[in-house]
């Protein structure tokens, strides 16, 4: 039976290296206090009006395709996944297949939102393409320019510490060798709490929403300051523009979530945590891998962890991780590689990969 695999990945990350002694210039915060918390020295930002969430895709892409051997031409299918677009719409897919130079072919382009684990749910859309016999290359790109979306007050600061600029980009192919391949994807949701790590503004939401209990979801405004309209001038002055996070609810949930959505993967082609080589985690929180790395008995070189130079790059995080473990060599021909990701929606999702 044909399976899918990755035939090719890359990553790209920015040159400018913002460390936390850099933030500490701009807000009220400290390199202590964020590497204790999170785990992060430094994160890299994207140059202004040069570089945009699908430029860096793009760069991404481009070294991916290389790598899977094919031409641009021969991409059939685009997925991006992203929670910063370049604009609101069109999506950030049509705008790489633009950069790339491939309009040409007039191939369909998807955009995920699924914040962390997008780049695992196109994983699993490209997937189930490739398996089909629908697509023979399909493009999957995670890619974040968070710093043009940041808060960079002392209001911001539990938030914007966290993130980072980069790309990530894999071509899925069709393969026919025994045991290698995606063996399984797993795909998770429950929008309980979706304004718990939320970019609520702009939005047609007007103020409308409510919880699981049926309580109103308060987003500080009076009926007055809403109008009718769709960004107003109380969100601009009061930072309501930018991401909001309980940092707690996201890690009491993150750390319930990785284990049990891996165990899942792991259940269904009948296999045990003893049966992984790597396991590339989201790259949310240092303390967040740590833990699971712990719950799983995982050995340190087991998992991967960049996050420390790259900060949480959302949608890119896990195919950077991915890409780094194998040019280092760190994950090899036949290794059983499990990719695990949670996030804002709150989303999460897990792949196991024979390599
Ligand atoms: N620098 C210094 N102090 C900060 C700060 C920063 N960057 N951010 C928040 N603080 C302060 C808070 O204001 C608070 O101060 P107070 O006690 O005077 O009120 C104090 O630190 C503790 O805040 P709290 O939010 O309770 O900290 P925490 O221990 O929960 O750590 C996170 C905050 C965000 C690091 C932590 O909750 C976390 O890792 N959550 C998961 C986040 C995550 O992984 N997000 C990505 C999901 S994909």
């Amino acid at each position: 039976m044909t399976k899918s695999k990755i035939g090719g990945i890359a990553y790209y990350v920015p040159e400018r290296a913002v460390t936390n002694h850099d933030l500490e210039k701009v807000m009220d915060t400290s390199d202590e206090w964020i590497q204790e918390r999170t785990g992060i020295v430094e994160r890299r930002y994207g140059v202004k009006h040069k570089e945009t969430t699908s430029t860096m895709g793009a760069r991404a892409a481009e070294k991916a395709i290389e790598r899977a051997g094919i031409s641009k031409e021969e991409v059939d299918f685009i997925i991006f996944a992203t929670l910063s677009p370049d604009y609101y719409f069109p999506g950030c897919g049509v705008l790489l297949q633009r950069e790339l130079g491939i309009t040409k072919t007039e191939i369909g382009a998807l955009d995920v939102r699924n914040q962390c684990s997008g780049f695992i749910y196109g994983l699993s859309i490209a997937d189930q393409f490739v398996k089909s016999g629908m697509y023979k290359n399909v493009l999957l790109v995670g890619a974040e320019m968070h710093s043009m979306g940041l808060d960079f007050s002392t209001q911001g600061r539990n938030v914007t510490v966290i993130f980072g600029d980069g790309a990530g980009a894999a071509v899925i192919q069709p393969t026919e060798e025994e045991g290698e391949g995606i063996l399984t994807t797993k795909l998770h949701s429950d929008g309980t709490y979706a304004e718990k790590l939320a970019f609520i503004n702009p939005g047609s939401h007007g103020g409308y929403h409510f919880d699981k209990m049926g309580e109103e979801v308060d987003f500080g405004f009076s009926d007055a300051e809403f109008g009718e309209i769709f960004m107003n001038q109380h969100m601009v002055e009061n930072g309501q523009i930018y991401p909001n996070m309980e940092g707690q609810h996201v890690f009491k949930m993150a750390v319930q979530k990785f284990p049990q959505v891996i165990m899942e993967a792991l259940g269904a082609v009948g296999m045990a945590t003893t049966d992984i080589d790597m396991l590339i985690p989201h790259q949310a929180n240092l303390r967040i891998s740590k833990f699971v790395q712990k719950v799983l008995k995982l050995q340190d070189d087991q998992v991967w962890n960049n996050i420390q130079k790259f900060g949480n790059t959302t949608a890119a995080s896990v195919p950077i991780a991915l890409c780094e473990a194998v040019e280092a060599g760190a994950v090899k021909k036949g290794d059983l590689v499990c990719l695990a990701a949670f996030g804002s929606g709150f989303t999460w999702g897990s792949a196991l990969i024979r390599w």
